[in-house]
């Protein structure tokens, strides 16, 4: 039996998934360690409504556990050093230079783990691999374990995760399955049962999969790939029924009904963003190259070129719309999380529409519920589209959505918070230049009662 869990990276992976493990299992202390001083230190505010990551219900679970069992520190030698599996939950960035720039994993993260899990291990050790990784990383990992010399013994399993952000707790409590891959010699598993007895606290038997190393991996990026592949699909669709006259919410429901199809993943938007569908498929992409296979590698690619095509072309008809010129305009953004239920940013649509409205020298305001000044400056400079201080005029960052709409000559809706269509849009009608535009990325609000009010509405796929 584990006794002692610790975690590599508190992110958004890390995070939810070692407070679950810690909840459902008292009986294993679990250390989630990172580099990050002030992420760690988020981790353990007193006040757990501060900690670094919002999810719907997780600040309950860490204030449950925190303490008891489950342990925030920037020690991770010795949370190496006392566990008995280790977990990897590090980011892996599409590279930025090199082999493989713009597509491939960066796995430098990945390697310095390894190399420091080999420096400090005196006794045997699970390592197991949660971020996503591409295919064939176990063995990497494996290479740079057993050649420590200090005779310690490794076993490499491969875990990925499945959550999705914004619903993360349900998502772990509750996972449609739990894959495990490992070695199949003994060893491997009897690995692979330690890990499976840790999530069989609280996940039926039955769906926990158990495969080996390579095929768990693969079936990470194939779910991601699947699942962008949908979004992609269905906004192909929205770009042909605003032309037709179709309207592709009645499109997504008559196929939905399908079951071969079935109804989720179905809702058109803006474009897919988050931290996992473009870096996933890139990679996807790469290592189909990699082997040769080109035809596999386009179609794949083509789901990331619909998905680019998608962020431009709102973007695109926001200015046509206005008569051809956003220029001195105020533009209200309502969302700038690349979903709802979640501050995290990562590769949201938001960010390149800002940007291609700041182009042509709109006032851009946005207003997000979770999302915080500074992170959207980031975003936005990371692009290095133009200079920070040009960022900071074109767009400023409201907290008052009101506020944020005053005197705007339009506004778009960039993520679904389910509070925007609570809000008094008589009110924001009220306060605007007119016409009124609204551009809903989101197909969030009620076309209807926004024309009643007298606002121009337009939603994407209709
Ligand atoms: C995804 C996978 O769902 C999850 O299994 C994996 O572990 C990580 O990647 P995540 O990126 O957190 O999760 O959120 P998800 O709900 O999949 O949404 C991804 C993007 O697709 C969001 O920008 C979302 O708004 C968009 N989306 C999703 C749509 O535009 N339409 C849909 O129908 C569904
Ligand atoms: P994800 O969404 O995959 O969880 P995040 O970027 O949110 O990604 O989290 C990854 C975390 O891993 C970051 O907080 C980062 O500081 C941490 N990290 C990266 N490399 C190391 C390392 N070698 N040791 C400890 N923590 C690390």
């Amino acid at each position: 039996m584990i006794k002692n869990i610790c975690c590599i990276g508190a992110g958004y992976v890390g995070g939810p998934t070692m407070a679950i493990i810690a909840q459902k299992c008292p009986g294993i202390k679990v250390t989630v360690v990172d580099l990050n001083e002030k992420r760690i230190a988020d981790w353990n505010d007193p006040n757990v409504d501060n900690i670094p990551i919002y999810e719907p219900g997780l600040s309950a679970i860490v204030a449950e556990a925190r303490g008891r069992n489950l342990f925030f520190s920037t020690e991770v030698d010795k949370a190496i050093d006392e566990a008995e599996m280790i977990f990897i939950s590090v980011n892996t960035p599409t590279k930025t230079y090199g082999v493989g720039k713009g597509m491939a994993a960066d796995l430098k993260y990945i390697e310095l783990c390894a190399r420091q899990i080999a420096r400090v291990a005196k006794t045997d050790k699970i390592v197991v691999e949660k971020s996503t990784l591409p295919v064939r990383t176990a063995s990497a990992i494996k290479s740079i374990l057993d050649h420590t010399g200090n005779g310690v013994k490794f076993q490499i399993l491969s875990n990925p995760e499945f959550l999705a952000e914004g619903t993360a707790v349900e998502d772990l409590l509750a996972p449609d399955r739990v894959l495990i891959g490992g070695d199949s010699n003994e060893d491997g598993q009897k690995a692979i049962q330690s890990l499976v007895n840790i999530y069989a606290n609280w996940v039926p038997k039955e769906q926990i999969l158990t495969t080996n190393v390579w095929s768990s991996e693969l079936s990470k990026l194939t779910a991601n790939a699947f699942l962008a592949q949908r979004v992609s699909s269905i906004n192909a669709m929205s770009e042909l029924c605003e032309k037709t006259g179709a309207d592709v919410n009645e499109v997504a429901r008559a196929i939905g009904m399908d079951s071969r199809i079935g109804s989720k993943f179905l809702k058109s938007s803006v474009g897919f963003g988050g931290s996992c569908f473009q870096k996933d498929i890139l990679n996807l992409v790469y290592i189909a190259k990699s082997y040769g296979l080109n035809e596999v590698a386009d179609y794949w690619e083509q789901v990331i070129i619909m998905n680019d095509h998608q962020k431009r072309r709102f973007a695109k008809n926001i200015i046509k719309t206005l008569y051809n010129t956003v220029s001195g305009k105020k533009i209200a953004f309502l969302g700038w999380a690349f979903k709802k239920d979640t501050n995290d940013t990562r590769e949201s649509a938001a960010i390149y529409v800002a940007d291609d409205l700041l182009a042509e020298q709109a006032n851009v305001v946005v207003f997000d519920p979770k999302v915080n000044e500074n992170q959207i400056y980031y975003d936005l400079n990371y692009l290095e589209s133009r200079a920070e201080e040009e960022n900071k005029k074109g767009l400023t960052v409201s907290t008052d959505p009101y506020a944020a709409c005053k005197d705007a000559h339009a506004i778009a809706i960039l993520t679904e918070w389910d509070e925007f269509k609570t809000y008094d849009w008589q009110k924001i009608y009220n306060q605007m230049q007119k016409p009124a535009f609204v551009f809903d990325g989101r197909n969030l609000l009620n076309k209807k009662e926004l024309e009643q009010i007298g606002f121009v509405y337009q939603a994407i796929g209709s």
